[in-house]
């Protein structure tokens, strides 16, 4: 059923109050096909779990929520099952679903919000690991055709927070289903962030990867705000990727500078500790600001609205630039 003036606070984790021209929900592709050809429409707006988008006007498109659902092992060898997962699941359901088969790779990305659908659209990623790493294959629904077609892991050209579906195919394609590769006999990763230390707060030695999911739970819930309660979207901007020469400018002053390896030439700097340097970290104006635990999160305490949080984000990449000389990317998706 489509729906006119659709509010959309319960469907962006932000808690942006906008409107949708057209709104309807789908979970199978014969509906969205339904959908898409029985109806004349402006333009489209597909949405997950709206844990990845920042409303800053009335959207005047039809909104589809996609939930479709489904797992299933479609096929296995000695090392390995390969989960075809609807793309309207939950993905946190799904990681605890893999948990529940003692199947690993996943575990690292335990309670990233949003949909099985959405994962491949920015390639997320958390603590070491990300989906290109355990990815097979999709299907997506070609809205100018009507053809399912199937992308393999070249296909998808994932990057950092990237994929084609981000870029040259950007609004070509409604992902409709997932394939995982996931291990019959997970390695665990624990090596990232703050995982060992986690570990050995638990008592833990030898994790198993539910263990392994226990600590990431943990470190996350200790930093990021719970969308139910602070509306964020998560990390707002992209970790800037600099020439080491950036880099190398900034320890003069900063020697504790934190940085990472990247491609050759370059490294990756934490967009989160030049937002706090800036002087940024729990700053709050009205009804909006950067999180008092995360200076990577900004947040909306209620009654937002989505300009003003875009201008905050701008005011941040502008001062971060004067001082740092780094110029940020937004994450999220601005609509
Ligand atoms: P949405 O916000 O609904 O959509 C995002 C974009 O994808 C939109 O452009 C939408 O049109 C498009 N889209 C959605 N579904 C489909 C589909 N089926 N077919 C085609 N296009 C589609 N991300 C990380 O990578 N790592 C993290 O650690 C992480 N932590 C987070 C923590 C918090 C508290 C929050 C709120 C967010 C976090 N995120 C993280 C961001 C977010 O969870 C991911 O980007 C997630 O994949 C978004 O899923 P979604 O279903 O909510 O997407
Ligand atoms: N830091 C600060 N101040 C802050 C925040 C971070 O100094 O306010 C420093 C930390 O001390 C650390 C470094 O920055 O030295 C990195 O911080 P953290 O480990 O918290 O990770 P992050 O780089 O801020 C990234 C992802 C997250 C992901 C975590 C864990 C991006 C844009 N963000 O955050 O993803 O969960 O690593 O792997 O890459 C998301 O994309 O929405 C997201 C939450």
């Amino acid at each position: 059923m489509i729906t006119t003036h659709e509010d959309l606070t319960p469907f962006n984790t932000f808690g942006i109050k906008v409107h949708a021209a057209s709104f309807a929900r789908f979970s199978s592709v014969s509906e969205l096909r339904t959908l898409l050809h029985g109806n004349a429409f402006k333009d489209l707006l597909i949405l997950g779990g709206g844990s990845n988008v920042l409303f800053t006007k009335d959207v005047d498109a039809l909104v589809l929520r996609n939930e479709i659902q489904g797992f299933e092992v479609q096929w296995e060898d000695n090392s390995f099952a390969y989960v075809k997962v609807g793309s309207g699941m939950v993905w946190h359901e799904f990681v605890l679903q893999c948990l529940e088969l003692n199947l690993g790779g996943v575990e690292n990305l335990s309670l990233i919000p949003g949909s099985v659908g959405a994962s491949p659209m920015q390639n997320i990623g958390a603590y070491g690991v990300e989906i290109k790493d355990v990815f097979h294959s999709l299907e997506a629904y070609h809205i100018a055709t009507g053809d399912i077609h199937t992308f393999d892991l070249d296909q998808c050209e994932f990057g950092y927070r990237e994929s084609v579906f981000k870029r040259k195919l950007k609004g070509k394609y409604v992902i409709v289903a997932v394939t995982f590769r996931l291990s019959k006999h997970p390695k665990i990763n624990s090596s990232y962030g703050a995982i060992d230390a986690e570990l050995k707060k638990m008592g833990i030695t030898q994790p198993s990867i539910q263990e392994i999911s226990k600590a990431v739970i943990a470190i996350r819930s200790s930093k990021l705000p719970d969308p139910k309660v602070l509306g964020n979207a998560g990390s707002f901007f992209k970790n800037p990727v600099v020439d080491l020469e950036v880099m190398k400018k900034i320890k003069v002053t900063e020697p504790d500078v934190p940085n990472y390896p990247a491609e050759a030439g370059k490294c990756k700097l934490a967009a989160g500790w030049l937002i706090e340097k800036a002087g940024w970290k729990g700053f709050t104006e009205k009804t909006y600001g950067v999180h008092t635990l995360q200076a990577l999160v900004l947040v909306n305490y209620g009654g937002s609205t989505g300009h003003e949080v875009y201008e905050l984000s701008s005011r941040i990449i502008a001062d971060v630039e004067m001082k740092f000389g780094v110029t940020l990317e937004r994450e999220v998706n601005i609509l």
